[in-house]
């Protein structure tokens, strides 16, 4: 039977969504705060967003609280984004394991403070059984030092063979997980800011103007629904699609 095209049906829930955290300066200003304000109101849509992901059913969130650059900030941002971080270890770890949620974390973890890393490693290996949702934390991360480190871990291995995408792809901080289907980035900038640069040459980009501290279960939903709404070719046309789902 001839299907009507003109009718969209929604596409499934995205396995794998990352967030790009931003706008917590400028809500903070707006609000005449100081911009650690930002990111501990920042740090309460981080658990709406984890809580409703593990809600509707999304496998694996992905987070970007802290880039490679980041540590350029000034000092007292770095030890307060360090502080908030250390705090959210210690009081979600119980949490995250209520809710049957397994932590990771990808990045130059090694530039972390040593208690944090060790922070860091005890929720990790406290939740490692968990299996209905993964948070990851970017933390130290950046892109392109990512795509070079795998680089240089082929180099070092001295292989001769050609390397396929397939083999370079075990390389990442991401080998473990599945390829992002969806990028959401708050705040209203349109760029990548050096975060996966690799794993999102297929992914959906949601751009919101909603800064992070203000977007909670609600703007989740709304970009879960616009999400699902999208038709992804990886390169095909659309009738190929509509064939291979036929
Ligand atoms: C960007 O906002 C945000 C960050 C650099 C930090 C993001 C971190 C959090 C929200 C905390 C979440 C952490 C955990 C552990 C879940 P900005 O300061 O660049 O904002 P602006 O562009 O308005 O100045």
């Amino acid at each position: 039977m001839q299907k009507n095209h003109d009718i969209p049906s929604l596409g499934p829930i995205p396995r794998h969504v990352v967030i790009i955290m931003d706008g917590n300066g400028r809500w903070a200003r707006r609000k005449n705060l100081d911009r650690l304000s930002g990111h501990q109101e920042g740090i309460k849509s981080a658990k709406s967003v984890v809580r409703t992901a593990q809600e509707i059913g999304i496998e694996y969130v992905t987070l970007y609280a802290f880039s490679a650059q980041n540590w350029k900030r000034p000092g007292n941002e770095v030890l307060a984004l360090m502080n908030l971080l250390r705090n959210y270890l210690i009081n979600e770890g119980e949490e995250l394991l209520a809710q049957n949620t397994r932590l990771k974390a990808i990045g130059n973890l090694s530039n972390l403070p040593h208690d944090i890393r060790e922070l860091l490693s005890r929720v990790i290996k406290m939740t490692e059984k968990c299996d209905s949702l993964t948070i990851t934390l970017a933390l130290s991360y950046g892109g392109r030092e990512e795509i070079i480190n795998a680089v240089n871990s082929i180099m070092a291995e001295g292989k001769k063979k050609k390397v396929t995408e397939e083999d370079f792809q075990k390389y990442l901080y991401t080998s473990q997980l599945p390829e992002p289907d969806l990028l959401i980035r708050t705040g209203g900038e349109m760029r990548l800011s050096n975060f996966l640069l690799w794993q999102l040459a297929y992914a959906e980009i949601y751009v919101t103007k909603t800064l992070w501290p203000n977007f909670r279960r609600r703007h989740l939903l709304k970009a879960i629904a616009n999400y699902r709404s999208r038709e992804r070719r990886f390169g095909l046309t659309g009738e190929q699609i509509r064939e291979k789902g036929s």
